[in-house]
């Protein structure tokens, strides 16, 4: 085992501004593309589970503002007055009361939107290096931008009605592939990214250290419709014995009977549409109790970060982390259904070319895979420019999930990205993969 030093492999290029550009630009056609709808359904709130659609529009406009024009000084005069520009904040106002504010209506948040991005570029057009520090913030906004994209088409999901938005692009063709264990043999490896590495990369993924793991197996696809389904046949929902005690007071409670979306009949509902589930698609709309509860009744676990990220990326060969499962190379839609325009996950088998060193498959797209465990910092953590994102969420009521959704730009996604919610979230596009003790 050559000895591990965090941060030291092939650093990438640094990307150029007009990559940057080109970044920025394909955010905001998916937000435009998700926002074309009339007055009406802009405004409306689908659940209160979501903002309106307008909310998210002119608060993604609100964000560049802030951190691409003024330098994230919030005392400074922003292109909206003082008393509009507070009913985007989002640490303020939570989801459910935004469609009570008198927000901005969908021409004026148009407008504003197009007014920043037009400045940004004059300013992003004068920098004159293309150095990872500089373009940051733009990267961090992009970013943001790609993550109201997936909450927008959360509440596109949500949303009743006639369907809005087609029925998804097609995906590649599935071959028949093993639902079994992998083995991942126990030691050291790099968890996390330092800037060197992955300049886009936020606060909470950094920095990278070494940990040590020990021997596991982990699913080689996520678990597919038709398994959740023998679990719901076989009662896993009225049986304690299954749930924590949390997990089964929530069931209780919210009345769980089966994944969000799913219904009684053996269909679902997505986007508008009513379909046959498919086997083998991976579950979506999960929360993290029936999760847990689902591993327990098939003799698994949840992973741990720690075990996905290894799982994900690391190289045992060479002794170093790949940026991608497949290798250094970047994504193609080959590799991994991102991008959002499946509009639902991939059949497992669909993407052999995707596969990780120790032959796990879909670990990145389709649905973000619950963990075990919670939102803490990595050893060494510091703040980025938006101090913000994730530090008050360290130590809460989260549980982190890995890997991305089918919904999710690869641009705003990576082996080491972290996300967060609380454990009872569902209408998210979350899934599961087991894991197990060796
Ligand atoms: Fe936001």
């Amino acid at each position: 085992m050559p000895e591990i030093r965090p941060g030291t492999r092939p650093g990438t290029a640094p990307d150029t501004a007009e990559l940057t550009f080109r970044a920025l630009d394909a955010a905001r056609s998916r937000t435009l593309a998700l926002t074309d709808l009339d007055e009406a359904e802009l405004t409306a709130q689908h659940s209160p589970l979501m903002s309106p659609l307008v909310w998210d529009l002119a608060h993604i406009g609100q964000q560049e503002d802030l951190w691409l024009l003024r330098g994230g000084n919030a005392a400074a005069q922003g292109l909206l007055s003082c008393r509009v520009e507070q009913l985007y904040d989002a640490f303020e106002h939570p989801r459910a009361s935004r469609v009570a504010l008198p927000l901005l209506g969908p021409g004026e948040a148009r407008a504003y939107l197009a007014d920043v991005r037009g400045r940004v570029l004059d300013g992003l057009g004068r920098l004159r290096g293309d150095s990872a520090e500089e373009l940051f913030p733009a990267r961090m906004v992009e970013q943001h931008e790609q993550q109201h994209v997936e909450t927008m088409l959360a509440t596109h999901q949500l949303r009743r009605g006639a369907p809005l938005l087609g029925s998804g692009a097609p995906l590649p063709p599935a071959r028949p592939v093993p639902h079994d264990a992998v083995l991942v043999p126990g030691g050291p490896f790099e968890l996390g990214v330092d800037g060197h590495d992955e300049p886009w990369s936020l606060d909470n993924e950094r920095p990278a250290h070494v940990v040590d793991v020990a021997t596991f197996r982990i699913g080689r696809v996520p678990v597919t419709n038709a398994e959740w389904a023998q679990f719901v046949a076989a009662g896993g929902y009225d049986e304690p014995r299954w749930w924590s005690e949390r997990g089964w007071a929530h069931r209780q409670e919210a009345g769980l009977e089966r994944p969000l979306f799913w219904q009684p009949d053996g269909s679902r509902r997505r986007f508008g549409h009513v379909e046959e589930l498919p086997a083998d698609e991976p579950v979506q709309h999960v929360d993290h109790f029936e999760a847990e509860a689902y591993a327990a009744w098939a003799g698994a676990r949840l992973p741990t970060e720690q075990e996905w990220e290894k799982a994900c990326v690391w190289d045992p060969a060479l002794g170093r982390r790949r940026r991608w499962p497949w290798g250094d190379e970047d994504w193609t839609p080959e590799r991994a259904n991102l991008g959002g325009t499946a509009l639902r996950p991939a059949p497992v088998g669909s993407y052999a070319a995707g596969a990780s060193a120790y032959g796990v498959e879909q670990l990145m797209g389709d649905v973000w895979e619950w963990t075990s465990s919670s939102f803490e910092p990595w050893p060494g953590f510091e703040t980025m420019l938006y101090a913000q994102y994730s530090a008050p969420f360290f130590g809460g009521d989260y549980r982190v999930l890995r890997g991305g959704s089918w919904a999710v730009d690869a641009g705003a996604v990576r082996p080491s990205f972290r996300n967060w919610d609380h454990p009872y979230r569902r209408q998210i596009f979350t899934g599961v993969r087991l894991a197990w003790d060796a």
